[in-house]
């Protein structure tokens, strides 16, 4: 894969390589905490925006512009492939994606027919060079992502967001060969998504298990793991760093990293200092300031980041929050850690 140092910063921190800063970036960097992307939201839905390479690609640059983080993340939503095979899914404003005709038996997986990027959604080519023109002169990787099976699944059983799981879960307890069926198919279309992200130039990709948190242990190692190690099998042959996310996993973290993702993001819940017990030491980690520190006053955003820095591994760390950025963050905070985590984490000699 070319020369390690001429790898981007944070491509470098994900394999564990000694870098001479921490790099940073936030879930959710772009959209509704961004004045610029109201602006340009002001009609038309999520899903049509995802349609139009230019706008999606303009959404993208907006935070590495205003923050100057040290990556973009795809503006694109876990449930556009879904869209765009046609299952019938819409994100509803303040509720989120909802499925007109939920999964619930063998007949409904027929629905879930597989995805061909290139045929079904050409916008995520041409999006995803429309960024990398804009970012490859400034040495700024793309960050692709796609959304987890089970966590999919939850909104394909449930119908919409749930916060419980607990028709997920009934039908992952009853009928475990058709649970396993409809994350396998769902591992299939996340794994179409994110070759062609890393085709068209993605170099990093991250894997959104947001609602994971709701199984216990032996749950997950029972119907979600085998999966997930498939899945992070076949990512493997994509040759970039692969991170594995999701919120309220404190007690699953030793279970992410054995998926075989190469970092693990942590949420705010847990210190990184025991994330960093759970978790093998070649594996980075990414994460965790809690989302609502940004809301604030600066003397205590400037304490918390430093407390996360303090806690973080001198090797194969990347600052991020907990979980997205929430809606009303202030603009200019963003920005402003940013600044505070290079000041910071500018004085980590190099081996
Ligand atoms: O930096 C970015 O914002 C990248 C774009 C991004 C979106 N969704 C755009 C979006 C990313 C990475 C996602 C992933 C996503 N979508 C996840 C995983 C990450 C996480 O936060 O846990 C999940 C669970 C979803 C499902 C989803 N889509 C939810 C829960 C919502 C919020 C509903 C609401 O209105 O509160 C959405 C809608 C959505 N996706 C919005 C954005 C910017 C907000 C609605 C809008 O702008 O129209």
């Amino acid at each position: 894969m070319g020369d390690p140092s001429s790898a981007p910063l944070l491509v470098r921190a994900l394999r564990g390589e000694p870098v001479e800063r921490t790099p940073v970036w936030f879930m959710r960097q772009a959209g509704r905490s961004l004045p610029e992307y109201r602006e340009l939201r002001q009609s038309g839905s999520l899903l049509e925006l995802c349609r139009q390479p230019e706008l999606a690609a303009e959404v993208t640059l907006q935070p590495v512009r205003r923050h100057g983080v040290d990556a973009a993340i795809l503006f694109s939503d876990i449930v556009t492939p879904l869209d765009a095979i046609d299952f019938g899914v819409e994100i509803k404003p303040g509720i989120g994606p909802v499925v007109a005709q939920p999964v619930r038996d063998k007949a409904d997986l027929a629905r879930l027919r597989d995805f061909d990027p290139d045929v079904d959604m050409p916008a995520l080519r041409a999006t995803i060079e429309a960024i990398v023109a804009e970012l490859g002169p400034q040495g700024i990787p793309l960050i692709g992502f796609a959304g987890a099976p089970f966590t999919l699944a939850s909104y394909l059983v449930e119908g919409g967001p749930s916060k419980q799981q607990s028709l997920t879960k009934a039908m992952m307890l009853a009928d475990p060969a058709l649970f396993d069926a409809l994350l396998r198919r769902l591992s299939a279309i996340a794994v179409a998504s994110l070759r062609t992200q890393v085709d068209a130039g993605a170099q990093v990709v991250q894997v959104f298990d947001s609602w994971i948190g709701t199984l216990s242990r032996s749950q997950y190692e029972r119907f979600v793991l085998p999966v997930m190690q498939d899945l992070f099998t076949e990512l493997a042959e994509l040759g970039v760093p692969r991170t594995i996310f999701g919120v309220g996993t404190g007690h699953l973290l030793d279970l992410l990293a054995q998926t075989g993702a190469d970092c693990v993001g942590i949420d705010w819940r847990i210190d990184l200092r025991d994330a960093r017990k759970l978790v093998p030491d070649g594996k980075a980690l990414q994460g965790n300031l809690d989302p609502a520190v940004m809301l604030a006053p600066r003397e205590v955003i400037e304490a918390e980041v430093l407390r996360v820095l303090a806690e973080a591994p001198d090797r194969g760390y990347v600052f991020n929050l907990g979980h997205g950025v929430l809606p009303e963050t202030p603009p200019e905070v963003p920005g402003e850690i940013v600044r505070l985590v290079r000041e910071h984490s500018a004085t980590t000699t190099l081996a």
